[in-house]
Parts: C-alpha cells; sequence; structure tokens
C-alpha cells in the first residue's frame, strides 16, 4: 500500500512532508516524492528506494514552497524508478496516489489520441493528464478535479497540486483511506493520522466517494454529486506506534473495509494487472520439481490454506496435504525430497505452526511462509517468504489476513500451474484478469452491510447456528462459524454440505439458523439439494449467494445476501466479507468485545 500526504501553510513545506512521509513507513515503499509550488512553479524531486534517497536528493537540492504533497509508493503500475515515483506532473497540475485506477488503459488511449505524452507506465499519471485536459478546456481547478473524479473507476486516495493556486489541495477517497488535519492556519491531507501526528490530532476521516478542498482557512467536504457533506471532527490518538481505529468503532470494523485497499496491494505485489501475468517474484522451491505440498496452520490460517488446497490441486495438479498445526506436528507425517512445505501465519509467531515448521525443517524440506510480519520468526526460518501486504491486524478476529493469503494462494495457484504447464498463458491471464477485479468486487461486497446487520439482529438472538458450503465454500462455512464464535461466543459448526445427510441434520428445527455460502457456480444445484433438505424440516435458511443464485435457489423464506456476480475463481476472497460482517454485526448486538474476545489472543505463542 502507499502513503500520500499533502500540507498547506505559512512554513517550508517539504521538510513537513518528509516527516510525515517516516510515519507512513509501515506501508512500506519502492520510492517517494515531493512536490510543491515553489516561486510560482511546479517543482518536485523524486527518488527510488528508501525514503533516505529522498531526504538525501532534498539536501543537496533543497525544496522551498508553502504548500506540497508527498508520497511513498508500493509499486502496482509500473517498476518501482524515479520515472514511476509520485508525485506526477502534467500541465499545471500534480497529483500523489494511492490505490488502482482500473479503467487507466481506456482513459490513457483516449489521453494520448488528445495529444497527451506519458512519461511513466503508471495508471496515476492518467489522472494528472485528465485534469490538464479539463484545466486546458477552461474549468477551474476544483471543477476539473470534480469532472476526472467522475471518470475513475477502482480505488485511490489522492492529493492534486495546481500550478496558480498556492493555497488550494484537493484530495479524494474512494477505497484507500484519506484524513484531513485540522491546523492552525495550516491545514493537511493524509492516508491516515499516524501520518498526521506531528501536526495535529484533530482528524477528520473522509468517506468513501468524498473529495474535498483544501485551503489554510479550512476543508469543504463533498459527494459525487458535488453536494457539500460535513463529516465528523474527531481527536486522533494517532501516535507513531498506535494504529488508529480512523472513524471506525472498532479495529476489527477497519480492518474488514480495508481489504479492498490491502487485496489490491497484495496482488499487486505478485502480478502485473497491466499485461495480466505472474510477476517473477522469489519462490524457495520450482513448483515444477515438487510431487507433493505440505500445507499447515491454524485457525483462519489454516482455512485459507484449505481453499488454496483445491486451487493449487485443481489448477497446478499439485498433490496437497494439509493439516491443523497442532496435529501436524506430532503426525510424523513422511516427507520425500521432492516434497516442499508451506505454512501460514498472520502473526508469524503461532507457536504450533512454528513446530511444525521445525518439524520440516529437521526433515530438509524446502520451506516457504505466507506471513503478515516479515520480520517474524516463522519468517525468519523459512527459506522464503510470500508477504501479505494487510498492513498491522490489530483486531483478534482475523479478517483481512485471510483474504490477503487467499489472494496469495490464487497468486501461486497460477504461477504453479504456469511452471507445471497444466495452465496454458491464456487460461493464467484470464485468471489473473479475474483476480484484478476482486477489489471492486469486495468494495462492492461492502455496500450489502445495512442487509447484513439486519440478519445479525435476528441471529443474535440464537444459540447454535450452522454453516454450509461445497468445495471452496466449505472452508468459508468453517471460517464463518470460526469467526461468529470467536467474537459472539453462539456456538457455531460450520460443514461440507453434502455430509449434512450423514449426521447433522438431525439437529435442524427452526431454532438452528443454517447459513449456506453458495455462489451460483459448478456444484450449485447440489447445494440447493441440500438446502431444501433443510428448508423440508424448518429450518431457516440464510443464503449468501449472487443474483443467478438467489433465482435458482428459489425457496420460500430463506433470507437471502445477494453478492455482485463475479468470476467464479474469485469467489472464495469476496465472500469472506459477508462472513465477517455477519460474525462482527452479530457480535456488536450482543455486546462483547469485539478487538479483544474472551480467552482469546491475538497470536498463540503458547502450545
Ligand atoms: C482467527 O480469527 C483467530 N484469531 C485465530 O484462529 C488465528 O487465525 C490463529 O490463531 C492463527 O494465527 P496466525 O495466523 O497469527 O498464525
Amino acid at each position: 500500500m502507499c502513503g500520500i500526504v499533502g500540507i498547506v501553510g505559512h512554513n517550508p513545506v517539504a521538510p513537513l512532508i518528509v516527516d510525515a512521509l517516516k510515519r507512513l513507513e509501515y506501508r512500506g515503499y519502492d520510492s517517494a516524492g515531493v512536490a510543491t509550488i515553489e516561486d510560482g512553479r511546479l517543482a518536485r524531486r523524486r527518488a527510488e528506494g528508501k525514503l533516505i534517497n529522498l531526504e538525501r536528493k532534498l539536501a543537496e537540492e533543497p525544496l522551498g514552497g508553502l504548500i506540497g504533497i508527498g508520497h511513498t509508493r508500493w509499486a502496482t503500475h509500473g517498476v518501482p524508478n524515479e520515472v514511476n515515483a509520485h508525485p506526477h506532473f502534467s500541465e499545471n497540475v500534480a497529483i500523489v496516489h494511492n490505490g488502482i485506477i482500473e479503467n487507466f488503459s481506456e482513459l490513457r488511449a483516449e489521453l494520448v489520441a488528445d495529444g497527451f505524452v506519458f512519461a511513466s507506465q503508471t495508471d496515476t499519471e492518467v489522472v494528472a493528464h485528465l485534469i490538464a485536459r479539463e484545466l486546458m478546456r477552461g474549468a477551474a481547478p476544483k471543477d476539473a478535479a470534480f469532472a476526472a473524479l467522475k471518470r475513475l473507476q477502482g480505488a485511490f486516495a489522492l492529493a492534486l497540486l495546481f500550478r496558480g493556486d498556492e493555497d488550494l489541495i484537493v484530495g479524494a477517497r474512494n477505497g484507500p483511506p484519506l484524513a484531513i488535519g485540522h491546523g492552525e492556519g495550516e491545514m493537511y491531507l493524509g492516508s491516515d493520522a499516524i501520518a498526521l501526528a506531528p501536526f495535529t490530532e484533530a482528524i477528520t476521516y473522509l468517506e468513501d466517494g468524498d473529495w474535498t478542498v483544501v485551503r489554510r482557512s479550512g476543508a469543504e467536504i463533498f459527494d459525487m454529486e458535488g453536494r457539500t457533506v460535513q463529516r465528523q471532527q474527531q481527536q486522533s490518538v494517532g501516535t507513531s506506534f498506535l494504529v488508529d481505529k480512523g472513524n471506525h468503532r472498532h479495529f476489527m470494523e477497519k480492518e474488514i473495509h480495508e481489504q479492498p485497499e490491502v487485496i489490491a496491494h497484495t496482488l499487486a505485489h505478485y502480478l502485473d494487472f497491466t499485461n495480466g501475468s505472474v510477476k517473477p517474484f522469489e519462490t524457495p522451491f520450482n513448483f515444477a520439481e515438487i510431487d507433493r505440498l505440505a500445507i499447515s496452520a491454524c485457525g483462519t490460517a489454516y482455512l485459507a490454506g484449505l481453499i488454496g488446497k483445491y486451487w493449487l490441486e485443481r489448477y497446478a495438479r499439485i498433490p496437497v496435504d494439509i493439516d491443523i498445526a497442532s496435529e501436524f506436528r506430532y503426525r510424523e507425517m513422511p516427507l520425500s525430497n521432492a516434497s516442499a512445505a508451506l505454512f501460514v501465519s498472520q502473526s508469524g509467531e503461532t507457536a504450533d505452526t512454528l513446530a511444525s515448521l521445525r518439524y520440516c525443517r529437521a526433515e530438509g524440506v524446502p520451506i516457504a511462509s505466507i506471513v503478515n510480519v516479515r520480520d517474524s520468526t516463522i519468517a525468519r526460518e523459512s527459506d522464503g517468504i510470500f508477504p501479505t501486504l494487510a498492513g498491522p491486524e490489530i483486531g483478534v478476529a482475523s479478517t483481512k489476513a485471510f483474504t490477503c493469503q487467499l489472494s496469495i494462494f490464487a497468486s501461486l495457484a497460477v504461477r504453479a500451474g504456469l511452471e507445471r504447464g497444466t495452465l496454458t498463458q491464456d487460461e493464467a491471464r484470464a485468471m489473473v484478469r479475474s483476480l484484478s477485479e476482486a477489489p471492486r468486487y469486495a468494495s462492492q461486497a461492502l455496500r450489502l452491510e445495512e442487509r447484513i446487520e439486519k440478519i445479525a439482529r435476528e441471529l443474535s438472538q440464537v444459540r447454535h447456528v450452522l454453516y454450509l458450503g461445497r468445495d471452496t465454500s466449505y472452508p468459508l462455512a468453517l471460517e464463518g462459524a470460526l469467526k461468529l464464535k470467536e467474537i459472539s461466543y453462539i456456538h457455531a459448526e460450520g460443514y461440507a454440505a453434502g455430509e449434512l445427510k450423514h449426521g447433522p441434520i438431525a439437529l435442524i428445527d427452526e431454532t438452528m439458523p443454517v447459513i449456506v455460502i453458495a455462489p451460483h457456480d459448478r456444484i450449485f444445484e447440489k447445494t440447493v439439494s441440500n438446502m431444501q433438505e433443510v428448508a423440508a424440516r424448518g429450518g431457516r435458511i440464510i443464503l449468501i449467494t449472487d443474483e443467478e443464485g438467489a433465482a435458482g435457489a428459489a425457496l420460500d423464506g430463506a433470507e437471502t445476501i445477494v453478492m455482485p456476480t463475479m468470476p467464479e475463481f474469485i469467489a472464495p476472497i469476496v465472500y469472506a466479507l459477508p462472513i465477517q460482517m455477519l460474525a462482527y454485526h452479530t457480535a456488536v448486538v450482543m455486546g462483547t468485545d469485539v478487538d479483544q474476545p474472551r480467552n482469546l489472543a491475538k497470536s498463540v505463542t503458547v502450545e
């Protein structure tokens, strides 16, 4: 993920912007840059790599100006070099951006046809030229920005400078966070409160679809209809080490809502969206040379691995053995020299998972791990890591780490399929393109929250819940049950839908809600039969499906959460969001400690 900052005030801003960028270090960066208006002109300094390189450049070539914007980059489009570093310029406008402009290709073609010359490979530069074109057509800066924003599809948080107006920064948010900081005659924009903490703790978080005009005197906020909107100003405690909840009640709520952004950044780390290819990232073993992959993890991380098993076996034809780490570590699984091992852990400190890793180390097999904490023990003891770019996950119930783990498994399945010759280039390209749409579908899934909240109020009245799913929805059923029980304390079980008739159906009556996860995919009809078995016994069904599924199920009395229709391959990633929201809102109604549920810890570092 990237970090963006904007400052308009009465002091030289370049050093202040660099200070703020340092506090965005947890977001990582491939390059960094600052732009200001100096002597009436747009000026910038950019540097590849770590922030220290930008500081050195600014020391050699100081940048004046009392208004500016800054950026730390995590490359999604275009290699991480200086040319692709933000801020990007066009005629009279400068931009910094966090996110992915999904329709940048068509916009780029349109602008090239209009004579614009692109200096970079980034999607961001498209926005700068769009705005410049509006300025050339006579629009005022604010109107030019608004006109351009309405053309954009995808996730973005951005900040704009305009030559000729040294008291104006325009900001906009659709997905990745963006906050306004209120100072004394000085105003700020930043990716989060942490970045702005040195200047102010008076923060206003923008909502999705908001854009803002920031001047020294204050900020106005508008929606995408151009109407003025009010957003609550609050006191943040964004110290450099305390991740902020933003305008959310709980870290879990914030982390559920961060998923479109962090899924995008995780996918972009492994896939090249511009040409639909898999990036040549390092792996500690060659997928074409192994005859078996052992996967082990705990809890939600294990369930991500279970979905990964389906994908790796289906698309790369790799036999996968997966087991929860507390069993794996004592099973003494026989491993050959053509085996490899993969561990999944958000914290990278889970004792059982670490012990299983050490068992495999002793067996001499190559070891990879999917981790969210790069300098964790599991990461350090692996031969290679596949980092999730979820950012700090504070809520004990894992959410964004899970969907980022799935994003990596999906990317690995494509990579392995290509290396093993079980996927053609065209098949792989189509799968990468499907994955590039996952963030957008995740954003759309978040819009179902009000409907889900209503169902959660009903769920909070019961004591037992059953989750059902088939194929890759089966691990989601297990995950849904885990989420619900660990934060609402309601007993819940996940089951393979086809297993219902082998026992669990005895539980079904009108007191037992059955949550069925079933996108309209290749096995949907089989799951419909299971739902009819439940309905015939008075069971209450809550179906999570898509339009075609809702029409196909035709179950009187069933509550239905209708998801957007999407490629089957990416459904497990996106369908995780409604089950997370269902658990979250049920727990809120129950009044439990959502972020720190009883008896639990974020990382179980003991057996
Ligand atoms: C999931 O919501 C729980 N917090 C728990 O099951 C967790 O996934 C498990 O403890 C594994 O943690 P890790 O990913 O840090 O290894």
